[in-house]
């Protein structure tokens, strides 16, 4: 194992209910760096964000993730986010009678204990304590700023009735308190009008901003996020493989002329 790649997915195969979605695909990041991916529906770009993240429904059928030198398919949800793994989800769940501020709390706090256990061999120490109220609030009004949402946005249920805005601003509050070291930004850009797309990716540059190490992955099938949250690689999947990988120009050129030239010819059929 080469464990001198920060982040690597090789030669994935991902099934969903069956059938074949991700079909050997291969990518690579170092810390810090903002990647892309690219494609059009259905070319398998959820499949990878939740793949990466674990989701029970896809089936990983060969090939590896390896983050950090660690196996990262070996690995539960819970203990990936522990590891640093974070996804903004394309579709966030509503979870009503759970507000915002007691559902990022209940994060924090369930990976302050995670971690502090993993550093003593699975046992937590009595005497780990839960952020304090203070400082959790401190922290939640300054990521509220950044996203610029009111106050009452944190007694509100999660994403109970929000707007396409307000779900992706919540997730991306999320990644503000957990902190993640890896991000993956599955269509973030997706029910955003231009001035929340625009409040979004400032966040977003904002945190990469204060912490220059963490990875980002965004995943869009529009350009137009790229202009905001800016990638030195893109990538495009086709198919469940990667057909294209590039620099910035490489968007600006799908913007151009669509994805329709990375497509491999159909079969004839006679
Ligand atoms: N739960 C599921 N059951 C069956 N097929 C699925 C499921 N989820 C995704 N798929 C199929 O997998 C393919 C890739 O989906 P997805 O990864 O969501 O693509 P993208 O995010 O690029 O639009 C699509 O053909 C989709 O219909
Ligand atoms: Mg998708």
């Amino acid at each position: 194992m080469d464990t001198s790649i920060w982040f690597e997915v090789k030669n994935l195969h991902v099934s969903v209910a069956g059938k074949p979605i991700l079909k050997g695909l291969n990518l690579s990041m170092n810390a810090g760096e903002v990647h892309a991916i690219m494609g059009p529906n259905g070319s398998g770009k959820s499949t990878l964000a939740y793949s990466i993240m674990g989701h029970p429904n896809y089936t990983v059928t060969q090939g590896d993730i390896v983050f950090e030198g660690k196996n990262v398919l070996a690995m539960k949800p819970d203990e990936r986010s522990r590891l640093g793994l974070f996804l903004a989800f394309q579709y966030p769940v509503a979870i009503p009678g759970v507000t915002v501020a007691n559902f990022l709390r209940t994060a924090v706090n369930a990976r302050i204990k995670a971690t502090a256990a993993a550093q003593h061999d699975g046992v937590l120490p009595a005497d780990v304590k839960s952020i304090s109220i203070p400082e959790f609030r401190k922290q939640l009004r300054d990521a509220m700023r950044i996203l610029k949402v009111d106050d009452s946005f944190a007694s509100r249920y999660l994403n109970d009735g929000f707007s396409g805005g307000e779900k992706k601003r919540a997730e991306i509050l999320q990644m503000a308190l957990l902190k993640p070291q890896l991000a993956v930004l599955d269509e973030t850009d997706s029910g955003l009008d231009i001035d929340a797309l625009r409040i979004v990716s400032e966040g977003v540059n904002i945190l990469h901003e204060r912490d220059p190490q963490m990875g980002i992955l965004v995943i869009t099938h529009y350009q137009r996020l790229l202009n905001y949250i800016r990638p030195q690689f893109v990538h495009v999947l086709i198919n469940g493989q990667v057909a294209e990988s590039g620099g910035p120009d490489l968007a600006l050129q799908l913007e151009e002329r669509g994805y329709d030239w990375l497509r491999e010819p159909e079969p004839e059929v006679k």
